[in-house]
């Protein structure tokens, strides 16, 4: 079950991984009237048949789960979409990439809690992955981004106890300034 947007959004990154991308934004733009989610990657796509069961929340390709073959990330995103009066949308080629994006009304009652966005931040840039995640927030016109590669150069091995702990605090430190903490 997703408890928060945010689970939402850490799933789809994470179709991204799995995708074998190698560069990935995630752009999450707020508002008082509209909260805006773009994922996109350049990992291994979907042909139109794969991207209609893709749909479908009794589709996952069998490999991962071996005792559910029941995927969670794209019929969650679509629910949330459509139980809110939102949108949500798929652009996909096979060997170029996959661009999804959510748009929802933050003020309808029906929608699921934003969640800690500093926690999935920092889960997502430590994810064992070796490529680039770009991650811009924006909140009210408020905005910073950071990017893994960055974040390597500045940090080292993110996966470092010293390390981890500087990018925990300076991600709460970003998110403090858009006021979300
Ligand atoms: N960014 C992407 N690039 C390529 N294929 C994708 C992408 N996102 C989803 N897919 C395809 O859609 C399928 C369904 O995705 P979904 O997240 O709903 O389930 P899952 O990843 O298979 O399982 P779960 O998310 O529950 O672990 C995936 O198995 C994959 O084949
Ligand atoms: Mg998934």
């Amino acid at each position: 079950m997703h408890a928060s947007l945010c689970d939402l959004i850490t799933d789809l990154v994470q179709n991204s991984f799995e995708a074998d991308a190698t560069e990935i934004t995630l752009n999450i733009e707020e508002t008082e009237k509209n909260l805006n989610v773009i994922i996109a990657d350049n990992g291994k796509g979907m042909s139109a048949e794969t991207l209609e069961k893709a749909k479908d929340p009794f589709y996952s390709d069998g490999l991962k789960h071996q005792h559910r073959k029941v995927g969670l990330g794209l019929p969650f995103l679509f629910q949330t979409a459509e139980t809110t009066g939102g949108t949500a949308r798929i652009e996909s080629e096979e060997n170029v990439g996959t661009t999804i994006s959510l748009n929802l009304d933050p003020s309808n009652v029906d929608l699921p809690m934003f969640g800690n966005f500093a926690t999935a931040a920092v889960t997502l840039m430590t994810y064992g992955f070796n490529g680039n995640l770009a991650i811009k927030h924006s909140v009210n016109g408020k905005s910073y981004e950071v990017s893994k590669n960055e974040l390597a150069e500045a940090l080292g091995d993110l996966n470092d106890l010293e390390s981890l702990t500087l990018l925990k605090q300076f991600i709460a430190s970003q998110e403090e300034e858009l006021g979300t903490l």
